[in-house]
């Protein structure tokens, strides 16, 4: 159970009935203690006369008062919770399980309750091939907001840990359909806009070039074949951020209903490749390579010119392709 404990044991005889005072030294970098094999590192062996040894833990310097240790058979024993607790760490108890959680970043810091990571978290380049496939599993077990997000931090809980691994990827379930069915913003892009946002102060430039991106694309991409349910799936462009024309267009287009095993299918690879698009802009990004390549393409870019702010719209907001939802009345 413990793995990198620097023990020091100082054998103090006190010379009576055989009861010997040890100290257990543990250094800073100790992350818990349960059961210390201590006869390895003593050469005493297992079961000779030393039955029962009363033990002092010291941490960092100090001794534990009040901590009932003891060797027995050649086991240190300490309990968890105070030695843990003393190292910054963070213990729970979890009846169900029979498990006892420790939770610590480095031994001898505050617990990880009290702090708040700094603002933005750090990135290491991931696999977009790697998230792209966790991306489709993961939709199904909540829906496409959970589905990207939640690949985006398993994946960089994995890769980086701590902070990421203090989210619960559960409250990413919210965004499917568009935030509860409601056929709003893509979940997909939901999820991965607040990861880039945990990740990058340039959040706003990595989401505007991941949207854009998105309503030009043709999903659902087929680098899903090798493993996804339903093979060669026909592919739209919803031509908007929003689920309902996203899905929409698509279920017409394909002939399937929007509750089935053929839209989840390719809701599924959506929240893959999202994710995976995620990572790809967030790798060029540390890499100094990222491009904003999006543009309004030539179908609504005139009707910015007018009415993005300037003279004759200034009370018009968004950069969504203004065609999907007006006519265009500079073409009559
Ligand atoms: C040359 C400038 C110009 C361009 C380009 C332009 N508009 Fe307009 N638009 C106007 C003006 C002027 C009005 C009338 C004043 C107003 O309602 O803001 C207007 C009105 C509108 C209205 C509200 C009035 C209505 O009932 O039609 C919509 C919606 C609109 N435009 C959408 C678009 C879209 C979509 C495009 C691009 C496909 C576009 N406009 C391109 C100048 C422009
Ligand atoms: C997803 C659909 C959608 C998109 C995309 C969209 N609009 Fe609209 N727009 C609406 C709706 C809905 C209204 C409110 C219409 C109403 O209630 O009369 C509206 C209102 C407007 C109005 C005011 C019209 C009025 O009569 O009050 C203007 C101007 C306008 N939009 C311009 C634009 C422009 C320019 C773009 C592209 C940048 C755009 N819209 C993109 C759906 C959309």
């Amino acid at each position: 159970m413990l793995a990198e404990t620097k023990e020091k044991v100082d054998r103090e005889e006190e010379g009576h009935e055989g009861l010997t005072r040890r100290k257990l030294l543990v250094g800073a970098g100790s992350l818990a203690v349960g059961a210390v094999t201590s006869a390895g590192v003593l050469g005493i062996n297992p079961g000779t006369a030393l039955s029962k040894e009363d033990v002092t833990i010291v941490v960092n310097d100090k001794p534990l008062s009040g901590v009932p240790a003891t060797v027995v058979k050649g086991v240190t024993t300490a309990p968890v919770r105070p030695v843990a607790e003393s190292l910054g760490a963070q213990v729970e108890w979890i009846k169900e399980s029979k498990t006892v959680k420790i939770t610590s970043k480095a031994a001898g810091t505050a617990p990880i309750a009290n702090q708040v990571p700094e603002w933005p978290w750090p990135y290491k380049k991931l696999d977009p091939e790697v998230v792209r496939k966790l991306g489709y599993e993961n939709y199904f077990k909540g829906g496409c907001m959970f589905g990207t997000a939640s690949a985006l931090l398993l994946t960089l809980s994995k890769e980086v840990g701590f902070p990421y691994t203090t989210i619960p990827i559960d409250i990413y379930k919210y965004g499917a359909g568009g935030a509860a069915g409601w056929g709003t913003l893509c979940g997909s892009l939901n999820g991965a806009s607040q990861v880039i946002n945990m990740i990058t102060k340039d959040f706003s430039k990595v989401i505007n070039e991941l949207i854009g991106w998105y309503t030009e694309f043709p999903f659902p991409s087929a680098k899903h074949e090798s493993y996804c349910k339903i093979k060669n799936q026909i592919t739209t462009v919803a031509k908007s951020p929003l689920c309902h024309a996203s899905i929409t267009k698509w279920a017409r287009a394909a002939g399937a209903k929007v509750k089935g095993a053929d839209k989840d299918d390719r809701c599924a690879k959506v929240s893959g490749d999202v994710a995976a698009r995620t990572v790809e802009l967030l790798n060029s990004l540390v890499d100094g390579k990222f491009i904003a390549a999006y543009k309004a393409s030539d179908e609504f870019a005139h009707c910015l010119k007018c009415h993005d702010g300037g003279q004759f719209g200034p009370d018009q907001l968004g950069k969504m392709n203004c065609t999907s939802c007006h006519d265009d009345h500079t073409k009559k």
